[in-house]
């Protein structure tokens, strides 16, 4: 029976012994000093670190590094820690100084091992193929088996433009997770052929490598389908020509898929025509009145219509344009290139008058 009670009483203290740590107190005076105060390590790479126990006086005392893994040397109240490989997800490193009273004084040193991530990538969820102007869709960038998630963010890109960033909600796990972030988009014509991708980023704090690691996915390019959209510059309405002249009608618009173009003219409502721009190479009174362009892809048809006037070529003195039918000048130098054309493509005393009445028309 006492036989058995010394066995109790030494295994309580065995065990005494062995729970040390979790009633020490780090927040004791003179507490011991790690150096350096924090740790970052890339997985797999050595480390080391230094306890000094105490500042003060306090030999005598019990004093020791607590860790799992690693080696020890101790040189007067200071002890140095090594490690030739780091792979201990869930290391905590403890230095303690007990005193008489088995009364505990700690510092744990914060340590963050860290592993790049595998292989990170971006697409869209639950869609393949092209992807619909104004329509909502939502890209999904995959970091795969990277640690600690708590200290990653992803920040998705169009281009060279940064869309968002966003931040793991997985707070606890130190071991490699694999992480699945999402954003929201809705692409515009504009975004047809554009590069979207994401890019993972370890914040590891002053103690870590800088710049920050950070790791890019490959580039996705995404075709958005979007109706016809004009590319040539506006035209006057109505378009005035004189006779003999080459009228050329430019309805050239980009569209995905590429749109095509029908046309109708004023005397027959259906042409073989199908170019984007329309060319009447010497105009005839004939060939005065309205013309309309159709485009169209799968997503839309738009129209656009042309009202040409043909002015014979003895002229009426021109009228100066009415509120009704605004002659556009768009831009100076376009009107007075028009000019200069028409003034060397009539005779001497037509050239001489039309040259007046549109320069005269085109500064007002
Ligand atoms: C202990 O530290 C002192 C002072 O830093 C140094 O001179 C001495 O060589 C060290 N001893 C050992 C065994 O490292
Ligand atoms: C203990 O370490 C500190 C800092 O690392 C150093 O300044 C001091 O000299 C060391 N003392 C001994 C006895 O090694
Ligand atoms: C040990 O530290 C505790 C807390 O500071 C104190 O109350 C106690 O008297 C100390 N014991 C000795 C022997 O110094
Ligand atoms: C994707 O589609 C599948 C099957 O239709 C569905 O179960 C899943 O919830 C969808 N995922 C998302 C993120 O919408
Ligand atoms: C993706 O495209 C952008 C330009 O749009 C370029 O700067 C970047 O280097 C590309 N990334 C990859 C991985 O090719
Ligand atoms: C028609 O307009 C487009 C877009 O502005 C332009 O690229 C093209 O050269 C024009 N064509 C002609 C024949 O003027
Ligand atoms: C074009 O069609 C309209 C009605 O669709 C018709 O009134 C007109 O005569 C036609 N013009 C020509 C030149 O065929």
């Amino acid at each position: 029976m006492f036989f058995r009670i010394i066995l109790l009483v030494v295994t309580w203290m065995i065990f005494l012994h062995d729970v040390h740590v979790s009633s020490c107190d780090p927040n004791c005076a003179d507490k011991p000093v790690f150096t350096p105060s924090e740790l970052v390590v890339k997985y797999g790479d050595p480390a080391s670190a230094s306890c000094s126990v105490c500042q003060h006086e306090c030999h005598g005392n019990l004093f020791d590094i607590e860790s799992a893994v690693g080696q020890k040397e101790t040189n007067g109240t200071n002890i140095s820690w090594t490690v030739d490989r780091l792979t201990e997800w869930e290391l905590s490193l403890l230095c303690y100084r007990n005193n008489a009273t088995d009364y505990q004084c700690c510092t744990y040193l914060p340590l963050t091992l860290y592993k790049p991530p595998d292989n990170v990538f971006i697409s869209l969820i639950n869609h393949t193929g092209p992807m619909h102007e104004d329509h909502a869709y939502t890209l999904q960038c995959t970091v795969q088996d990277v640690a600690p998630a708590e200290k990653l963010i992803v920040i998705f890109y169009r281009g060279r433009t940064v869309l968002g960033e966003v931040q793991s909600k997985n707070k606890k796990v130190k071991k490699p997770v694999t992480e699945i972030f999402t954003f929201n988009i809705n692409p515009r014509a504009e975004d047809d052929g554009a590069q979207y991708w994401c890019q993972a980023k370890l914040q590891l704090g002053p103690e870590g490598p800088q710049p920050p690691p950070v790791w890019m996915s490959p580039n996705t390019t995404a075709t958005v389908h979007h109706k016809p959209q004009l590319k040539g510059s506006s035209h006057p309405h109505p378009i005035t020509i004189t006779e003999g002249n080459t009228l050329q009608l430019n309805c050239t618009a980009v569209g995905n898929p590429p749109p095509t173009y029908t046309w109708k003219y004023p005397f027959a409502n259906d042409s073989l025509l199908r170019n984007s721009v329309l060319t009447i190479n010497s105009v005839t009174s004939a060939d005065q009145g309205q013309y309309t362009c159709s485009v169209s892809n799968k997503v839309a048809t738009i129209t656009v219509q042309f009202n040409v006037v043909v002015q014979g070529l003895e002229l009426p003195p021109p009228t100066t344009p009415s509120p009704k039918t605004p002659i556009k000048v768009t831009t100076t130098a376009t009107s007075y290139t028009k000019v200069r054309n028409k003034c060397t493509s009539s005779k001497p005393i037509h050239r001489f008058i039309l040259c007046f009445m549109l320069l005269f028309s085109a500064l007002v």
